[in-house]
């Protein structure tokens, strides 16, 4: 299948890529490369033995979207690109609103006009907010927290009014958990920009030497020793859980959603020890206050995905942790270097 994958060239959308070019997909990567270098796509040629066809164009040029798929016509779009700080969306609610809502309706648009109407959406487990069951299933209602999670939720209502409005429209909306680790090369991996959001990314830079210790937003949690729990999937049975979900909508029609998760949660200290066992040295952290807007406890049901889709996670979080490391040893300053 012809595939455009939008936010290719960032850590998901890569790894995606490399998956669907050995699955024998011709793959066309749209990406603003605002927060993701193309490099990322050099290593991803190198590892699959062939390219991606490359497109700089940003989701708000829609003259520059219809352009290219009136140029490329493919047959489906995996979509991943959009802002994702949870802290900014705060601070720049309508950049977030304009970039994620706006964007993606400006890619619907130029699907639309080349009768392209396959679409797997990046959607993530913040969507259900706060809820009290655990684990979480797609059952539960969207209730974000956040500016960020409220763009996601945004996105998956207007797919939802999309499929009902015109059946021919097939569409996948993923749930992710926690992606974490790297490509078991070294040579993909996640390279956020300043200082990362997310625990496992900083871990990986005081593990390198670019931080001095890791900060554990609380330890008074009703947990296991009292840090927060999430459930963490390694990225490349993320970008695998993308591949059944296209080919699933393609075939059946319709609109689906699935929870990408493995169902286990770990805490912030158990993820720490796990990587200080990876990395074969201990790393220093302090326990500060909780992060306002985190929850105790978020762990995946992602028995549906196993259901329709036969996917299931297969790497476990020593796995995780030990690409991840991998890929940050080989690559101290990410791409750059
Ligand atoms: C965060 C976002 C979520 C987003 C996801 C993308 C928030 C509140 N949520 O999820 O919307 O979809 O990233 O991957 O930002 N932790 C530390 N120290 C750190 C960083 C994190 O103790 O320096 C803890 C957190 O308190 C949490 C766990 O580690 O308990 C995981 O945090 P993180 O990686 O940021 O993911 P989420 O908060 O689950």
């Amino acid at each position: 299948m012809k595939i455009m994958v939008t936010g290719g060239a960032g850590y998901i959308g890569s790894h995606t890529v490399l998956e669907l070019l050995k699955a024998g997909h011709e793959v066309v990567v749209m990406d603003n490369l605002s927060n993701s270098s193309e490099e990322s796509l050099n290593r991803v040629a190198e590892l699959a033995g062939k390219k991606a066809e490359f497109h700089k164009v940003d989701l708000l040029d829609a003259p520059g979207m219809k352009e290219l798929f009136e140029q490329t016509r493919p047959e489906a779009v995996i979509h991943f690109a959009g802002l994702k700080a949870v802290g900014e969306s705060a601070e720049k609610p309508l950049w977030y609103y304009k970039t994620n809502v706006a964007g993606t309706l400006n890619l619907l648009d130029a699907m639309e006009a080349v009768d392209c109407k396959t679409i797997v959406f990046s959607s993530s487990a913040t969507v259900y907010g706060e809820p009290e069951e655990m684990p979480l299933t797609e059952k539960i209602n969207m209730d974000a927290q956040s500016c960020y999670g409220r763009t996601k939720e945004h996105i998956e209502d207007m797919l939802v009014d999309l499929a009902a409005s015109d059946s021919s429209w097939n569409i996948a909306l993923l749930r992710y958990f926690n992606p974490v680790g790297a490509h078991e090369s070294g040579r993909i991996g996640e390279d956020p920009s300043g200082i990362p959001n997310n625990l496992v990314p900083f871990i990986a830079q005081v593990a390198v030497g670019r931080r001095e210790y890791l900060n554990v937003f609380g330890n008074d949690y009703p947990t296991v020793d009292g840090t927060g729990v999430r459930d963490y999937i390694h990225v490349v049975d993320l970008a695998d859980g993308h591949l059944k979900a296209l080919d699933f909508v393609a075939k059946n029609g319709g609109l689906r959603t699935w929870n990408l998760g493995t169902g286990n949660g770990y805490s912030v200290l158990e993820v720490l020890h796990a990587f200080e066992k990876a990395c074969g040295k201990e790393l220093p952290y302090k326990i500060v206050d909780r992060r306002p807007g985190d929850v105790a406890v978020s762990y995946a049901d992602p028995s549906s995905a196993l259901a329709d889709l036969g996917w299931s996670a297969q790497r476990d979080i020593d796995t995780m942790v030990a690409d991840h490391w991998n890929w940050q040893k080989n690559n101290p300053n990410g791409y750059e270097g």
